[in-house]
């Protein structure tokens, strides 16, 4: 067999969603089934990566051959992240990490009362940005992948991400019409630096697909090679 255009490299996912405790029996989550992020990591496995999964609570089979980490909230994915980064040559974030957790969890079910609630949130780890702070000036600087998930103003939205978090490609999915979270269908429009390239709608597995021919063309040009 001819080897695969990812043959050795180390990967390392992040996918789905989180849950953030309000208190022991409840959580804020949001819809992302995972299902793209379980697909680049069989994409990439077929294409001959090593490669590591810290995902969310998913209701998927881990890919055979791929490394999972099963984590539930932002904070515990972000320490997987950190735990598995060493070494990584591609870190791609298409989990739907949760910006903002309840700030103190309780400790015991909250009873209802007659009175409104208010839940005091805070903000989360950014992964993807904390990632990018840390590998910054290293010599063998992964290539670094986030998605951006849009209901408008795709193509700005991910530009603007692709600059703000210091990325080498922004994935950027419109999340209407059926499309993106929970769906089995999807479209990206990829950005880099000084190029662009869309991935037109087709099912996820097939997109995960072109998107790892996508990156590794990129990893070609990545300084660390
Ligand atoms: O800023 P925004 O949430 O739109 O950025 C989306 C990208 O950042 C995705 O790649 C997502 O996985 C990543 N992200 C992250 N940690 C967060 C929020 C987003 O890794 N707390």
């Amino acid at each position: 067999t001819t080897p695969g255009p990812l043959q050795g490299r180390r990967i390392l996912i992040t996918a789905g969603p989180t849950r953030e405790p309000v208190d022991p029996v409840r959580y804020l989550g949001n819809r992302s089934s995972g299902r793209m992020g379980f697909a680049v990591a069989a994409a990439a496995r077929d294409a001959g990566a090593r490669v590591t999964l810290v995902h969310g609570p998913c209701e998927l089979a881990v890919p055979p051959g791929v490394q999972a980490h099963a984590v539930e909230t932002a904070a515990e994915m972000h320490a997987a992240v950190l735990e598995a980064l060493e070494g990584t040559e591609v870190f791609i974030a298409t989990a739907a990490v949760a910006d903002y957790r309840p700030a103190t969890p309780a400790a015991q079910k909250l009873k209802k009362t007659r009175e409104d609630l208010t839940l005091e949130l805070e903000r989360t780890p950014d992964i993807l940005a904390d990632v990018a702070r840390r590998v910054d000036g290293l010599a063998a600087r992964p290539l670094l992948v986030g998605f951006a998930a849009e209901t408008g103003n795709l193509r700005e939205y991910a530009r603007d991400k692709l600059v703000a978090k210091g990325l080498d490609l922004v994935a950027a999915n419109r999340v209407d019409g059926g499309r993106g979270f929970g769906h089995g269908d999807n479209s990206l429009l990829c950005l880099w630096p000084d190029g662009e390239r869309e991935l037109p709608r087709q099912p996820k597995d097939r997109l995960a697909r072109e998107l790892i021919t996508l990156i590794a063309e990129r990893l070609q040009t990545h300084p660390a090679n």
